[in-house]
């Protein structure tokens, strides 16, 4: 029997219903650029009259937003819908939204496999959110039962959805801004190209007036993100590159921190990486995924870049930049990989000394070329070599968080710690950082001496209790 259709939703929707009241949760899965999406849906359903809750269970509507990265990260859709249809002891459930890269890869697809989706909205779509609930509310019980009978976007529309979004509400002292969308390059593994479409940057002016209106409602931190962050502006021509938005945001007084992710080796211009010498407000970091330390498998990767172009981009940026900290992403037993590609992978990361980084195991995603390579890697292969290879990031990261401790820097409080008393915060090199200072709270931008270095964080004390002018 399926359970009863969410009350909410045709209370909520009905043309009776001037004044709907009811809640939604939005779960995020996946990368930054789902959360700032997540954060959008928000503000549509608040624009439509619906109150957050913090929890599904005690929500009228959940939006998943989903990603499609690897094969994991797209089943979670699928228990987490298992789950909500039988959330409740009356046997109800809430109003329920696939978003997300599965939702656009997959489609109806959805429907047909988890029949108690209500909406299925695709990343470039979900403007029309409030438009798509109304539309489910309007289609009778058993049709929606029927794979077709569900509220479906998920077209890739030329026009932006961006400039049909509500004016930003929810934030605190760090925020994302979305600069650009999709992805040209084309990694032979990757679904990306596919689910988000092609690279789309947003208009400058309109990047400047959102962070200011962060900075006004108490942004002290933004990090710029896109899927390729760093070809912001290139297919725009005109000037209107990631540097110079940077260096626009820089005037922002009440803004202290700048940051971007993720970036593609491809197009770490000579202006951008001059930026991280000439902007202080640019924090010394930088995400740059590299893959594989294997020319031979990042040619078969269609990565562009080798691994010698790789440490080359990185030379020229810790020319300008001595303190710069290096992030990564690799992937392990990519089609072909051998016991020596691999060891390549491991001395890269020697050689490079990331203070912290990413590593996943190939996952074979349909549709990609990589999917149909010969050699496929069998899966222990690729699980032995990832413990090696985590077994090496963490050693990395330990050494540069124990290299740090002496320094004396600023850290911006973003949460409490696990013992009473204890605020979670991040140095400009995005190290957690664990701090007991009395009186201080989240949101603060407080000067420390790093006393002691972790695998995954550092211990500091305060330098000064009152707040810092970075
Ligand atoms: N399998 C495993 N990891 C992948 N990534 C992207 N596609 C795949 C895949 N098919 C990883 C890359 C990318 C990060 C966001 O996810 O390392 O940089
Ligand atoms: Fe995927 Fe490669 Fe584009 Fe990154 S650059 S989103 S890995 S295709």
């Amino acid at each position: 029997m399926t359970a009863p259709r969410a009350a909410a939703m045709l209370s909520l929707y009905s043309p009776e219903s001037s004044q709907p009241v009811s809640s939604y949760h939005v779960k995020s899965f996946g990368c930054q650029m789902n959360v700032y999406d997540s954060e959008r849906m928000g503000d549509l359903l608040e624009g439509a009259g619906h109150v957050p809750a913090d929890r599904a269970e005690a929500a009228d509507i959940v939006v998943l937003n989903t990603c499609h990265i690897r094969e994991k990260a797209a089943e979670k859709l699928y228990s987490d819908i298992g789950r909500l249809r039988q959330l409740r002891p009356d046997g109800s459930r809430p109003v329920i939204v696939a978003a997300g890269c599965v939702a656009q890869a997959e489609g109806a697809e959805i429907g047909r496999r988890a029949p108690a989706v209500d909406v299925i909205v695709g990343p470039l779509a979900y403007h029309r959110l409030p438009e798509l609930l109304r539309e489910a509310a309007a289609i009778p019980e058993d049709a929606r039962r029927a794979s077709w009978g569900r509220a479906i976007d998920t077209d890739m529309p030329a026009s932006p959805k961006f400039a049909s979004l509500p004016p930003r509400r929810h934030q605190g002292a760090s925020a994302f801004l979305t600069v650009q969308e999709g992805c040209d390059k084309f990694c032979s593994f990757c679904v990306v190209p596919y689910t988000r479409g092609g690279e789309v940057s947003r208009p400058f002016a309109d990047l400047v007036a959102e962070a200011e209106a962060l900075v006004a409602a108490g942004a002290v931190e933004i990090t710029l993100i896109g899927q390729n962050v760093n070809a912001y502006g290139l297919e725009l021509g005109g000037g209107a590159t990631l540097p110079a938005l940077i260096a626009e945001l820089a005037q922002l007084e009440g803004l202290k921190r700048i940051r971007y992710t993720t970036s593609h080796p491809r197009d770490m211009t000579r202006e951008l990486i001059e930026a991280h010498a000439a902007i202080p407000k640019l924090m010394p970091y930088l995400h740059l995924p590299v893959q594989s330390g294997s020319s031979r498998i990042l040619k078969a990767m269609n990565r562009a870049h080798t691994r010698d172009s790789y440490l080359a981009t990185l030379a020229e940026l810790r020319a300008v930049r001595p303190d710069i900290a290096l992030s990564g992403d690799f992937i392990v037993g990519f089609p072909g990989e051998t016991e020596e590609d691999f060891a390549d992978t491991l001395r890269i990361v020697e050689e490079v000394g990331y203070a912290q980084a990413y590593s996943f195991k190939y996952s074979q995603r349909p549709g990609t070329p990589a999917a149909t390579m010969p050699d496929q890697v069998p899966e222990d292969v690729k699980a032995e070599r990832l413990a090696r290879l985590q077994a090496a990031i963490t050693a990395g990261a330990h050494a540069f968080n124990r290299a740090s401790v002496g320094r004396h820097t600023d850290i911006l409080l973003e949460r409490p710690g696990r013992k009473p008393g204890q605020l979670i915060g991040k140095t400009p090199w995005l190290q957690s950082a664990v701090v007991a200072i009395p009186g201080a709270k989240i949101g603060d931008l407080i000067a420390v001496e790093i006393t002691e270095g972790q695998p995954n964080s550092v211990e500091a004390i305060p330098l000064q209790t009152e707040r810092t002018a970075a």
